[in-house]
């Protein structure tokens, strides 16, 4: 007999974003949601506003060191000014085997204890968390700017099915 198959609960929410400092503000009010331990995964062409929204995140967890495309490095960890948690910002482009080369890193930092936020991490860490948020990144098509970008939001997991989403909107 067939294992029952109990999908994992979604929570979604989209948002439209006309400029780089709303992005930024999208960033700090997704602080306030997170806790220790989530996983948020930002998806997104190049130039799409990861690095810009996690820029804001971590404005808003208020960690040090300003948030940037961590280009040389895979992961840079960003520690608390205060008791919050630290801000481990990972760039899985170049992370070719997923979970392993990322405990290989070593970062000097807890997971459990830090808030993860993975660029470019589809199809890698999934496995860090059964539990995570997936940020979609789009440029909007047809008659617009070039600084609109629909940004689609799905909790996915137990974390998120009761997490209230609204609140991410301006
Ligand atoms: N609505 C917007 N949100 C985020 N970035 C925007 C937006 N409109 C224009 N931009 C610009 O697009 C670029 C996004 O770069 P970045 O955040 O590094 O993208 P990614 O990390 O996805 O490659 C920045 O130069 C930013 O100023
Ligand atoms: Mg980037």
């Amino acid at each position: 007999m067939e294992a029952p198959h109990n999908p994992a609960p979604v929570n979604s929410l989209g948002i439209t974003v006309t400029s780089p400092e709303q992005m930024g503000d999208l960033g700090r009010r997704l602080a306030k949601l997170l806790r220790p331990g989530d996983l948020v995964m930002l998806t997104g062409e190049l130039g799409a506003g990861k690095t810009t929204l996690t820029r804001g995140l971590g404005e808003g967890l208020g960690v040090r060191g300003a948030v940037t495309s961590p280009t040389f490095v895979i992961a840079r960890v960003h520690p608390s000014l205060s008791e919050g948690p630290p801000l481990v910002h990972v760039d899985a482009y170049r992370l070719g085997g997923g979970l392993d080369e990322m405990e290989d890193l070593d970062l000097d930092v807890s997971l459990p204890e830090s808030v993860i936020v993975v660029e470019w991490g589809d199809g890698k860490v999934e496995e860090l968390s059964d539990d995570r948020l997936r940020v979609v990144i789009d440029r909007a098509v047809g008659d617009t700017t070039d600084e609109v970008r629909e940004v689609t939001l799905t909790g996915v997991g137990t974390r998120w099915a009761e997490a209230d989403l609204t609140l991410l909107s301006a």
